[in-house]
């Protein structure tokens, strides 16, 4: 069936009216349609026009590295990346093409991020050690060592820096107890022995970075990887 609809589009968009375009672009279904297009249509519903999500139910994908989105996408497609949020979510989207995927990595990861929200002093504190430290007691590594110096990404290594700290416990619980993100298998080692207070204290430093610690983390970043902000 889905062979057909290009077909079905090209006789269609000689009768369309104007709103019947914007009734097809919505669907997500159609592999004609570009990526930002969807972005700003669909994804946008949930994790905002420029990626950063209002909810912590929904993850900000602004200026994620292009490589870990579409791994992302990937997983969800093919129904690899299971947690129930996934299912309930990210399912759907199984229609999408590999061009799309790629085309929508490419939009959220030239967006800009937006610095992060204070949060409890002693909590931020504790987490930006475990961050920067790891917990050896507890064969932790530090998180920066993969994640990046200041938690901004790179390649398949997501950008934690200024996420939701909610989120990032969520995930953090799926790593170490269940096995339903399939390329969490390095986090779920590492994270083995961390405790959940030990999880909230590193997602608020997360969260409250870059404004708690530093003004801008990506400075330093090399030239090229997605958009600079000041
Ligand atoms: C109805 C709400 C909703 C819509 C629409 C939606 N998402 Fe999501 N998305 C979610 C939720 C919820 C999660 C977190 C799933 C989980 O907890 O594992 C998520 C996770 C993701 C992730 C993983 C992020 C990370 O940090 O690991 C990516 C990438 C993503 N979505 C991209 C998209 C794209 C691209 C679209 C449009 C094609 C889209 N989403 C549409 C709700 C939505
Ligand atoms: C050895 C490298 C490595 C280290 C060290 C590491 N991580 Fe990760 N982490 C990864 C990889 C790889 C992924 C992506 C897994 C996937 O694609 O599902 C990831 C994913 C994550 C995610 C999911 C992000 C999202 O948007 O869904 C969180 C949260 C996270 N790591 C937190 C941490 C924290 C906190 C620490 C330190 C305690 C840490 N990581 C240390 C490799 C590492």
């Amino acid at each position: 069936m889905r062979r057909m609809r290009p077909f079905a589009i090209v006789a269609i968009s000689f009768a369309a009216c104007a709103c019947q375009n914007i009734e097809r672009s919505r669907a997500v279904d159609n592999p004609a349609v570009a990526g930002k297009t969807i972005a700003q249509q669909v994804c946008s519903n949930c994790h905002g026009v420029t990626g950063v999500s209002v909810s912590p139910m929904f993850p900000k994908l602004a200026d994620q590295p292009r490589e870990y989105l579409i791994d992302q996408l990937t997983d969800f497609k093919s129904h690899h990346r299971s947690d129930p949020n996934a299912r309930r979510y990210m399912w759907g989207f199984t229609h999408l093409t590999e061009a799309q995927i790629e085309e929508l990595a490419s939009y959220f990861s030239a967006q800009q991020s937006t610095t992060g929200r204070l949060g409890d002093t002693a909590l931020v504190e504790r987490g930006a050690t475990i961050f920067e430290a790891g917990l050896p007691d507890k064969g932790v590594a530090a998180c920066g060592s993969c994640h990046g110096q200041h938690g901004e990404g790179v390649g398949q290594f997501p950008r934690l820096v200024g996420q939701h700290a909610d989120y990032v416990v969520k995930q953090l619980f799926v790593f170490q107890r269940t096995d339903s993100r399939p390329r969490g298998a390095v986090m779920k080692a590492i994270i083995a022995n961390m405790s959940e207070e030990e999880m909230r204290a590193v997602a608020a430093f997360l969260e409250a970075s870059p404004s708690a610690t530093y003004d801008s983390p990506n400075a330093a970043r090399p030239e090229g990887q997605g958009q600079s902000r000041k």
